[in-house]
């Protein structure tokens, strides 16, 4: 089938060259013309596991084509909205302009009953007014709303084998041109569950509130875990077998980061206290709250293991919101970096991936491995899971340390390794948070 994706970001460049991968015509539209031609001439933009080699085989066997203009929507049946929906201010709600300006511009070149399809995380009743617009402008053509669960470093695989598909439909006949369009990944068994539009865009948001949850809600163990003395870690662990529970983001650390979880959680916390649930809207904001205060707590740690905070130096690994990604929005790595940084210390960032940081502090200093960070350091804190980590040697790296003390916030290191080589080696959990 012949189908537009409009929007090349993290989220529509995935999904253009996974439909392509599944035996579709695909025409992905960007306004952004260097990002175009960065794709076109396979330097994305953008670190995501497989996705340049998807691409790639899509454009040299022509299921994929690339451009910047909207007229190439012209004769696909299906349409795909997958531009941005970031934050209008801190706490304020959702910009949907980006797809209203989508659906403009994709409009004059719709034909009688083709099916344009919302992908963007939003909140309930956005894509009713888009109907809405949709049914003004361009009556014969319907809209759906069919959320996208992937995730930064393995968005790949999470698009072409999704838990389910989640269809917001008005109609069988979208229903059933879905289907076309999902068939090779229907065929494997992956279910399909139809909904309303309202439910679709809730189940997306309510997800992502979810997974913050269950961060904020385990760091909050962790803390009640320092004063008790239990162990934080174990007590993760064992809350993530009692399957009513579930293991996955029960990992207790620096807190979560990234384009969507943070934003996602104040958005529900904004559109509860709109819709006059007040008690929701202090629940999702008190989850945002304590996240944040998390990566305080930590950096009040460190600063209260220097002696001497001027000239004193630490070592940060991994400035991406998390492995896989060289994604730094709301990179909580990054957010402790500036208040080390504002308390007069020399902070140095390692990144496999990440060579700098828009809008960070310019006193903070990104290199590229290991190694350099940690060169005359008095703290080194693991903020990233990355899996380069995992293989240093604590004894190749003592010598090159002012203080031999690594804080591993992501408890991705081998701690007997590192404490065997005469490393103070601290899980964030034993730390004293007060
Ligand atoms: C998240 C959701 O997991 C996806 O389902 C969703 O589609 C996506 O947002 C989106 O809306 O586009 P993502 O932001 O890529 O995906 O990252 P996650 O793997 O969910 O991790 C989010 C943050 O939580 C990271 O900073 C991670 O380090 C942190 N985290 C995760 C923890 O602190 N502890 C955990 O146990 C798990």
């Amino acid at each position: 089938m012949r189908v537009s994706v409009i929007g090349l970001g993290r989220l529509g460049l995935v999904h253009a060259a996974a439909l392509a991968s599944l035996g579709h015509r695909v025409v992905g539209i960007e306004t952004n013309t260097e990002r175009v031609g960065k794709i076109l001439d396979g330097t994305l933009e953008i670190h995501e596991p497989g996705l340049a080699d998807l691409v790639r085989s899509a454009l040299t066997d022509g299921t994929l084509d690339v451009t910047s203009q909207p007229s190439t929507a012209m004769g696909a049946r299906v349409h795909f909205l997958t531009v941005g929906t970031p934050e209008l201010a801190f706490h304020e709600g959702f910009n949907a302009g980006y797809l209203e300006s989508a659906l403009r511009s994709l409009v004059p070149f719709l034909q009688p009953g083709d099916l344009v399809v919302g992908k963007s995380t939003v909140p309930p009743g956005t894509a009713v007014a888009l109907a809405a617009q949709l049914h003004r402008e361009s009556p014969d053509a319907e809209l759906a709303w069919n959320p996208e669960f992937l995730a930064e470093g393995t968005a790949v695989r999470d698009t072409l084998a999704p838990q389910r598909l989640i269809y917001g439909v008005s109609s069988q006949e979208a229903a059933g041109r879905l289907d076309e369009v999902y068939q090779p990944i229907l065929d494997t068994g992956t279910h399909r569950v139809i909904t309303d539009l309202a439910t679709a865009e809730l189940v997306k948001l309510a997800t992502n509130a979810f997974l913050a949850t269950k961060i904020s809600f385990i760091n909050t163990i962790a803390q009640l875990a320092a004063t008790s003395g239990a162990d934080a870690l174990q007590t993760a662990q064992l809350l993530g077998t009692d399957t009513r529970i579930g293991a996955s983001h029960l990992n207790p650390g620096l807190g979560y980061g990234g384009g969507c979880l943070p934003k996602d959680t104040r958005g529900l916390a904004y559109y509860a206290q709109h819709a006059g649930a007040m008690e929701a809207a202090q629940f999702f904001a008190q989850v945002d709250i304590i996240n944040t205060v998390q990566r305080q707590h930590i950096a009040e740690w460190v600063i209260a293991q220097l002696l001497e905070r001027q000239g004193s130096q630490v070592a940060i690994l991994g400035a991406s919101f998390k492995a896989d990604t060289d994604d730094t929005r709301e990179s909580p790595s990054i957010a402790l970096a500036h208040v080390l940084i504002s308390a007069g210390l020399r902070v140095r960032i390692a990144d496999p991936v990440v060579v700098a940081s828009c809008g960070a502090d310019s006193r903070l200093e990104f290199v590229r491995t290991a190694e350099e960070a940690m060169r005359e350091a008095d703290v080194t804190l693991v903020a990233t899971a990355w899996p380069e980590y995992r293989h240093l040697n604590p004894e190749a790296l003592l010598p090159t340390v002012r203080r031999p003390l690594i804080v591993d916030t992501r408890h991705c290191l081998d701690s007997e390794n590192w404490r065997n080589a005469s490393w103070d080696y601290r899980s964030m959990f034993n730390l004293p948070l007060h």
